[in-house]
């Protein structure tokens, strides 16, 4: 799979861009802005990255062998693409679920996919990345940034990290493996192994992690021998 990339100084959100600007382009698109006005995180989140210094970014596709009601294998793919990608740095790389890419305790990286669905086909597939590259110091309430530059003491090449990265993607789409990638991003998750803190609406627990399943689903086991399960929001993991 070969992506164009569109170079963009400063845009509101490259996932906007995406949706609107290139919607009438062809086959697979990267659009990368140097500032986003308004990048957007998850939920109702803003996404802080300094001018010139990280990767904001999203890639645009059609995904056709992957079906609406399958459209979590795709954060799973991009998550583990990621991962290989910063596999490089000195520590432990994660996927926290559902799809925040960690270092340690620190977030490097966030994603917010956007698809476009027709019927149970996906037609659209916007995939928003905001990799942490060069950016040393965050002034924003996002409770725990790290960056490459921060967790690999020295700055990084951002087209370099780009391509690494659109190669892995490419790689797994192109060798698609669904039960591989599955595996892959079960593997790599945060907290895989030991109790930890967690929040729900009933308030703190601590739980194991069970399972992340093929729909996103996360399986958390209570002190109590107790199986949870929640979808994206229902839960939060205390750090
Ligand atoms: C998160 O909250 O963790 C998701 C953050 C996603 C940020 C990226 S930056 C490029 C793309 N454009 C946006 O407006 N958001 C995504």
């Amino acid at each position: 799979m070969q992506f164009d990339i569109i170079h963009i100084d400063e845009t509101d959100s490259t996932n906007r861009w995406l949706k609107s600007e290139g919607r009438n382009k062809e086959g697979e698109l990267v659009v990368v802005a140097d500032f986003q006005t308004a990048g957007r995180g998850q939920g109702s989140n803003s996404w802080e990255s300094e001018r010139g210094q990280n990767l904001t970014f999203s890639i645009g596709f059609t995904p056709e062998r992957i079906k609406a009601d399958q459209q979590f294998v795709l954060s799973m793919a991009i998550s583990v693409a990621l991962t290989k990608t910063l596999s490089a740095l000195p520590h432990p790389v994660s996927i926290k679920w559902p799809n925040d890419i960690y270092v340690g305790d620190r977030k490097i990286c966030g994603i917010l996919i956007e698809n476009v669905l027709n019927g149970n086909s996906i037609r659209h597939c916007i995939i928003g990345i905001g990799l942490n590259v060069n950016q040393r110091l965050f002034t924003s309430d996002a409770p725990n940034p790290t960056s490459m530059a921060l967790e690999g003491g020295h700055d990084f090449n951002r087209d370099e990290v780009l391509h690494t990265l659109l190669e892995h993607f490419s790689r797994l789409l192109t060798n698609w493996d669904e039960e591989a990638v599955r595996t892959a991003y079960r593997q790599q998750l945060y907290r895989r192994e030991g109790m930890f803190p967690y929040q729900d609406k009933d308030g703190d627990f601590m739980a194991s992690l069970v399972n992340v399943e093929d729909d996103g689903h996360l399986v958390l086991q209570d002190t109590e021998g107790r199986r949870r399960r929640y979808a994206f929001k229902e839960v939060s993991f205390r750090i």
